[in-house]
This record gives structure tokens, sequence and C-alpha cells, in this order.
């Protein structure tokens, strides 16, 4: 049994191979979090409270003689606003025009095998019978009809928990959620580094590590995507955590806009964590009756420091939270025409760039942005997806045949939640576009967002793409969004659910992927966001593959694509060899480094296989060998991370090897030369 209630004591255990999570309902039926970490049996941790008399720390309303009973300083399951805790809160609720406030308690809990599911959200499942057991624990207000459901997943040999919450209106008032996350973690103490991913546009994922200081740290976003900026995941460890030794912990949120992780270090040296939906522009009616269920987080501990903990992400996301058919089957190898001739192609452009790649071994042409509407810059035709026959004569499905006689796979690049203001589209349905009403919304690349709270839209955004892949044996779509959200209003959602179209947004995003997959069951579906900014979990459970950046310089990539790996496979992270000078940062780096660095990761070229120099090409076809043959071993296999060219500023180094080690593939990239040093 992973999960075991002492109901003696009042103590949940969750146990994972690797680690063991406690909590303990108090005599106040209040929910304690006493222990994460090391394996441990089920002692009650809660002594380690340490109840002490603390200068303005007061007592709950049913507490009137222990002054050292506070809710401000123990260590709480599932912190909320209202109850006299001063410090960040998963939760803040209560009812329509009250300042929330809320006091839960302990009411009852369920056991169950296998897996809770989330509806309408991704989250971890049960890949193999009996290797999950799920956990609810219901807690209630001391007062109000507001139920707070607890779900646990405990997936015990992957060394994994999953967390979610679910808040169920039974009272007859309209409940305001002005908060809603998807956990809460306290440590009793701690000195622990934070490290966590920061970026931009062309240069996600950039790894820091610094030492949490007191007062509340925040990584978080809200442009409506887990953005470039941030990536929805945060490692706490130890001061002397490395690479192989030491305690660390990772919290991932898989979810697909914007989030929010705080990090609290408290006046006794304790630390909460909270983690889950952005809450800048969020506020969400709770009707009486309804219930909101917030996306799912998951856990890891490891007391063998870092590649542990990546290794534990890895693979459980590898198994649990891909669904594709294609997670483990070789995928084909790509052209992608966007660096290659950006909106300047034709049909007989494309072909010929075919003809090429398939002699020199490539399974696919991509056809990136540039074939629909008007759009031969970007100021147009997004949301007018009809093909233009000025550039691709004969229409889509005679390219796509053309492609397909070469013996090349043929795929497509979309931006379907986008409209342009210069549109047919626009044109007849201007309300459509998230806007406030009498203010003109702001542009980002010359584009508004499609208003997906409005069911209509959902229907024309699906339509849209499912008709185009009805045409032509299309086999891959690349899913891009270009824009973060600003000027947030809709003219069709009600006045008091506005604050709900962020969420609402994410939401119909994953219905329509879900639906296309469907009814296209072995689409290969990449998700993109200007390059990385929805580098997330959530979008790993509909697509096996993630554009990684639009950064394509090779070098860039060394420290782009390692720090991703720090918690998501190699098999999903979309990397392609590119041109020289490099379209973003201008470097030139020789091809076989490019071609050595594109392979941790799906692999691809972005540039004109007809045009570049001949010594070039001639790698090609030795490239796409080599990645075909070692391809099972990148995407299963395990990684080490052994020298980082964003620490030492001159070279390279990882490893990744198979899991009976008898296969592996190393590589050491030297950047920069150093004179009459060692030889490494
Ligand atoms: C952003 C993507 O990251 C690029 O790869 C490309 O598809 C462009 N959009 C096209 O507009």
């Amino acid at each position: 049994m992973a999960v075991r209630f002492d109901e003696k004591k009042n103590l949940f255990t969750l146990q994972t191979l690797d680690s063991t999570y406690q909590m303990k309902v108090d005599d106040h039926g209040v929910l304690l979090h006493t222990y994460y970490g090391a394996p441990a049996d089920e002692t009650d941790f809660s002594y380690l409270i340490g109840p002490e008399d603390r200068g303005f720390s007061g007592q709950p309303g049913d507490e009137k003689k222990d002054r050292t009973y506070s809710m401000d300083y123990y260590p709480l399951e599932y912190p909320v606003q209202g109850n006299g805790d001063f410090r960040v809160k998963a939760l803040k609720a209560g009812f329509e025009g009250e300042v929330p406030a809320l006091d839960l308690r302990f009411v009852s809990y369920e056991l169950e095998k296998g897996k809770y599911s989330l509806p309408g959200l991704p989250a971890l499942f049960e890949a193999e019978a009996g290797e999950v057991e799920t956990l609810k624990i219901t807690l209630k207000d001391r007062l109000e009809e507001i139920y707070v459901t607890l779900f646990y997943g405990v997936f015990e040999k992957k060394n994994v928990i999953t967390r979610a919450a679910s808040i169920e209106n039974r009272s007859g008032k309209n409940v305001t959620l002005k908060r809603a996350l998807s956990l809460g973690l306290d440590f009793m103490e701690g000195d622990m580094d934070l490290i966590h991913f920061y970026g931009k546009h062309a240069g996600e994922r950039q790894f820091e590590r610094r030492n949490l200081p007191h007062g509340i740290t925040e990584i978080s976003s809200s442009r409506g995507t887990s953005s470039h900026h941030h990536n929805p995941f945060v490692i706490l460890c130890d001061k002397d955590t490395t690479e192989d030794f030491g305690n660390a912990y990772g919290v991932s949120f898989i979810y697909s806009g914007g989030f929010k992780i705080q990090m609290e270090k408290d006046q006794v040296d304790g630390i909460r964590l909270v983690c889950g939906l952005d809450d800048e522009e969020f506020l969400w009616k709770l009707a009486p009756g309804e219930t909101f269920v917030t996306p799912e987080a998951a856990l890891s501990y490891s007391e063998k420091g870092l590649t542990a903990l990546s290794d534990q992400f890895q693979k459980a996301y590898h198994a649990n939270l891909i669904r594709s058919p294609w997670k483990d089957k070789k995928r084909p190898t790509l052209v992608n025409n966007w660096e290659a001739t950006y909106f300047g192609f034709d049909a007989e452009k494309l072909l010929k760039i075919a003809g090429e790649a398939a002699d020199l071994g490539l399974d696919m042409l991509v056809l990136d942005d540039g074939w629909f509407g008007k759009r031969n810059d970007d100021r147009t035709s997004l949301g007018d997806w009809f093909v233009n026959e000025e550039k691709l004569k004969g229409g889509l499905k005679k390219l796509v045949d053309n492609v397909n006689s070469l013996g090349m796979k043929f795929g497509i690049w979309f931006e379907p939640e986008m409209i342009s203001p210069e549109s047919e589209l626009y044109k007849k349905h201007p309300d459509w576009a998230v806007h406030i009403e009498g203010r003109e919304p702001g542009q980002v690349r010359n584009q508004l967002v499609l208003d997906l709270s409005r069911r209509e839209v959902i229907e024309y955004v699906y339509e849209s793409v499912a008709s185009i892949l009805r045409q032509a044996n299309i086999e891959y779509v690349k899913w891009d969004m270009n824009r973060p959200f600003t000027d947030i209003g809709s003219s069709e959602l009600d006045a008091d659910r506005q604050g709900e179209i962020m969420h609402r947004h994410t939401l119909a995003v994953y219905e329509l992927q879900g639906r296309l997959l469907k009814e296209f069951p072995y689409l290969l579906l990449e998700n993109c966001s200007s390059g990385g900014a929805r580098f997330d979990p959530g979008m790993l459970y509909f697509s096996p593959q993630i554009w990684c950046s639009d950064d394509t310089d090779a070098i860039e990539r060394l420290a782009i694509q390692e720090s991703t790996a720090l918690m998501y496979p190699l098999s999903v992270i979309g990397a392609h060899v590119s041109d020289c000078p490099n379209h973003t940062v201008g470097r030139v780096t020789p091809f076989k480094t490019r071609g050595i660095i594109a392979m941790a990761g799906t692999f691809g070229y972005e540039l004109d296989v007809t045009k570049i120099p001949e010594e070039d090409r001639d790698m090609i076809a030795s490239q796409v060998e080599t990645y075909k043959k070692y391809c099972p071993l990148i995407q299963s296999g395990d990684y080490y991370r052994i020298a980082s060219y964003q620490n030492n500023h001159y070279f390279d180094c990882y490893e990744i090897v198979s899991k009976d080690k008898k296969e592996a593939i190393f590589v050491f990239v030297q950047v920069i030369a150093q004179p009459n040093m060692h030889s490494i």
C-alpha cells in the first residue's frame, strides 16, 4: 500500500520508493503537513512543530486558551486566507462581495486504486495497471457549506506524487474564488536554494540557482501562456546539493496558461511553497452547486541530487503524461521551410526543397507560416484558414500529393488561437477578438487573440483546422501561438465572469487539441509558442514534442536544451539544424557541431537544403542515419549533465546512457578553445 491512514494517530502516510510524505489531522480537525523527504516510517512527525507562544501569531476562533496554537506558523497542507495565517496562501475564497475568508477542517477521506482524473485538464495517468493509488481528503469551512477536496496521486515506483484540489459551493450564495492554487507545501525549517528558469523570446529556460531569502519569492507568468520568461517548474534543494548528492524537491505545474509559484521563507525560517493558476487576472464565480477543479501539479523528491530528480520527472512525464501513439516511435526527420524561405515560397520552391531532402534521407516537409489567406508577411490573415492559391497553384492537396510522391510526409503550421485585424474574419466578427468594450486593444506581432470563451469561436477554430486536415494527407501539425494576452475582456461573457477568460482560453485549447487528436489519432502534433513560450507539461499531454526555442543557434541551444532537460525528456525537445550565419545571433558554427547538438531532441533541419554549401549538404545523409540509429537511445536513455558551457564558458559535455549501460552517446562541444590547457 502506497497510502496508509493510521486512525489512532490520524496520520496519512504516502510512500514512494525513495520518499515519504506525511499529513496529520490535529485535534482541531486542521490538516497539517508534517513531512516530505527521505523514506521514513509512520512516526508522527508533528512533534517537530515545537509549539510556542509566538508574539502576534494569533489563534483561530475556536481556540481561546492555547496561545501556542497558531495557523501563522503551523505547517499546513492547504493554506487558505482568513484563519490567521499570514503567509502566502493556496486559496482565497469567500462569498461574493465579501473579503475572502475560510477556515478549513477535516471531514473525510477516500482511498482508491488507480489515478483520479481532472475533467478537461491534462494530468498524469496510470500507464501500468496498479502503479498508482489515489487519496482524496475532503475539508470543509468551519461554518459555511464550502468544501475543498485535495487529490493525491501516488506513483510509487516513479517517486512522483501529483496533487490538485477542487472547491465546491454547496451553500445557497455565490462564492468568488480570488485565488485557487493546486498545492501548498510547507517545510518546517530550511536553508534552501531555489533553482528555476528565467528567459525571454529566443532565450528561454536559462538556469538560475540562488539562496532563497526571507520574504516572498515568486516565479510566475501572467501572460496567458506558461511563457518564455519563466517555466512552471522549480527545484528547492539544500545549499550543498549537487548533480549526484543532496536533497532536492521538484515542483512542476501541469498547465499551459499563466501560473504562479510563490515561496516564502517566514519568521521561524520555515519555507512555504504554493503553486497553481496565475491569479493576477483571475476571478472565478462559483454559483451554488458549482465546483471548480484546479489543474494538477507534480512533486518529486530525491536525496541523490539533481540528476536523479531530473530522471524521475523525465521518466514519469514520458511514461505517464504523453499519450500520443508517437511517444516511443522514431519521429520523422524533417525539413521546415521557416528559416529556409520565411514567407517567400511557392509550390515549386517547396517541391525543390522536398526533392533534395528526400534524396538526403529526410522523412517530412513541414510547411510553416504563410500558406493561407493573403499572408505574405506577419501583418495579415490569421483566422482566414483557406489556401493561398497564388502561392500554392492547384491547391494544398496537389502539393501534398506531390510531396508524398517523392517519398516524403507532409506537415503544416497553424496559429489557430489568433486573429489579424487585417483579415476577412475580423471584418465579419470584430467582437471575436479578446478586447475590453470601448477600448482599442493593443497588438503584439500585429495580431489579437480570439475569444475562446465563446462556443461559436471554438467551433470556428476547430473546423478551420480540421477541414484543412481532411483535404489532404497531412501527418503533422505545428500548433503555434504568438502573443501574450492584453486588454482582457469578452463581449459575450457576463460582467461577473470576465475574470474567467484566461483560464477558459487554456481549457478551450485543451478541448480543441483533444478533439483534433480524436478525429486524427495518428497526427503528430508539435506545440509551439513563438519558440518555447508553452514548453510545459500541459502541452505534453497533447503533443509528444514541443518547439524548444526560436533561437536556433547551436551554441545558444546548448544552454537552453540542457536546462530544459532538467525535467523534460529529450524525446520532446524540438531541435533543428539551422543556417549559418545563424539568423538569430549571427554566429558561424561548423555543420557537424550543429548536427550533433540538434540530436539531443527531435531532429530536423530549418534551412534551404538546396542552397547550403555542398560540403554541408554532404553531411546530411550521415547525420540523418546517425540520428535514426540512436533515436531509441535518445528517447529512452538516462541523461547526465557532465559540464555546462553556461557555467564554464568554454565547453559543454553530456551523456545519454542506455538502461542496460551497454550503449552511450557522449557529447563534448568545445565552444571556445583555450591555449596551452590540459587536454580534457
Ligand atoms: C514562431 C515559431 O516559433 C517559428 O518557428 C515560426 O513557426 C513562426 N512563428 C512563424 O510565424
